[in-house]
């Protein structure tokens, strides 16, 4: 799967290659790359920046506006109910405040009343590297979606859930719902979100009406992995560049308009905020977790990272990956799920797939003309979606009592 950045990042990288002719590079520098500094607080809203440690050593960024624009931060300041936003595949927690404060999902949750806390996994430019390994390491780059699901958000969701005492309430995108899925099947994770909203919600990836995702899942990724190793994966340096290359030379894949090509047409996209994006997006990845999206793709399985049969025994004790098995997530979680008629990597039959295996009926908004990237991007996102999605958080706020 290829989140929306990637329509962003293909943006990029063709202006790359025809204007500059280089390869832009970025400095991995916590101070310069500092969420708050760099968007929130030149908007005039309030932030503060906490670093979260993983069990395996990553140092993740993780950002806060406690309050809203011109508010201050009440005295009783655990009455605003906490709300964690997720990002996706190839971005940060940017994209939640890349758009007009009106727009964009974190200011309007801020202006309603909530605790808002921005998410950002491994690998991206506003987490703060490991405790021991360095990017150059390859190391570094050794992982995918199971530690994402079984590191990043656990370390995240707990730090917001004691440093607020409560429990919070949970949005992911794309991958972020993904990681957000598999990580409330553990016992321990679930136990920290009252309320879970998806935004074009993905488990089973197997209907994706994405040319390019295909050809990419079924003779690409998995192949540059093994040539390759673990390695970096961004499209700003040579491996992204070679890979999207190669995937347009397909004849099956149309890449004259990537960006719809791998979201599905976006209907509200601000196409003069690009530059702008750009400044930001798209963040880094591994190959590794690109690798397991393909096989996602290409087995139709919500499961771990497949090694081979001989790998699996060593990693897992038994010929195949365990599978996330959707029936764990606390049935008591009230989840919501915002699907769009246009979105190529969130396909009606694989909503539909979640769906069945979700334990509790999820509440269901559809847009018709969304694609991917309108569920964080769209100029109309707040009457289209997120109106809807604060009031069901609004109606969930009698379960966040935390028993710390
Ligand atoms: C917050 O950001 C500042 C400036 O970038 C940095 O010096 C400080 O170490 C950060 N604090 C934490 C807890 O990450
Ligand atoms: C689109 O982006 C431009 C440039 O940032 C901005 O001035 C304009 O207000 C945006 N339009 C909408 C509808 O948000």
């Amino acid at each position: 799967m290829y989140s929306s950045s990637l329509l962003v990042a293909s943006v990029a990288l063709m202006l790359l290659h025809l204007c500059l002719g280089e390869k832009a590079g970025f400095e991995r520098n916590a101070d310069t790359w500092n969420l708050c500094e760099q968007i929130i607080l030149k908007m005039g809203y309030p932030c503060q920046n906490y670093t979260v440690t993983t069990e395996d050593g990553f140092l993740l960024g993780v950002y806060r506006m406690p309050y809203g624009f011109n508010e201050n931060l009440p005295e009783k300041s655990w009455s605003r109910p906490p709300v964690f936003l997720q990002h996706g595949l190839l971005q940060g927690g940017d994209n939640w405040v890349l758009n007009n404060p009106e727009e964009s999902l974190a200011y309007i949750l801020a202006d309603a009343g909530f605790d808002v806390w921005l998410g950002n996994i491994r690998g991206t430019r506003w987490s703060h590297g490991h405790v021991s390994l360095h990017p150059q390491d390859k190391d570094y780059w050794d992982w995918g979606l199971d530690e994402l699901a079984g590191y990043d958000l656990p370390a995240m969701l707990e730090f917001v859930y004691k440093s607020t005492a409560r429990k919070l309430l949970y949005v992911g995108h794309s991958q972020g719902t993904i990681i957000g899925f598999a990580a409330f099947t553990q016992d321990r994770v679930g136990e920290f979100v009252a309320a879970a909203a998806m935004l074009s919600p993905i488990t089973y990836l197997d209907h994706i009406n994405c040319a390019f995702c295909n050809v990419a899942s079924h003779y690409y990724v998995e192949r540059m992995m093994k040539t390759i190793g673990v390695h970096e994966f961004n499209l700003r340096n040579e491996i992204g560049v070679e890979l999207v290359d190669r995937v347009c030379s397909s004849p099956k894949v149309d890449c004259e308009n990537l960006l719809a090509s791998i979201t599905g047409a976006n209907c509200c996209f601000n196409s003069t905020r690009i530059p702008f994006y750009m400044q930001y997006e798209p963040h880094s990845t591994s190959l590794k977790n690109l690798a397991h999206l393909a096989q996602m793709v290409r087995k139709g399985t919500f499961e771990m990272y497949d090694y081979g049969k001989l790998g699996n025994i060593l990693h897992y004790y038994r010929l195949s990956p365990p599978a996330y098995d959707l029936f764990k997530i606390p049935q008591s979680m009230p989840i919501w799920l915002a699907w769009g008629g246009n979105d190529a990597l969130a396909d009606p039959v694989d909503v539909a797939h979640t769906m069945a295996e979700l334990p509790s009926k999820p509440e269901l908004v559809y847009v018709e003309d969304y694609g991917h990237i309108d569920f964080v991007l769209s100029t109309r996102a707040k009457s289209d979606v997120y109106d809807s999605l604060i009031a069901f958080f609004r109606a969930h706020l009698g379960k966040m009592h935390a028993d710390i």
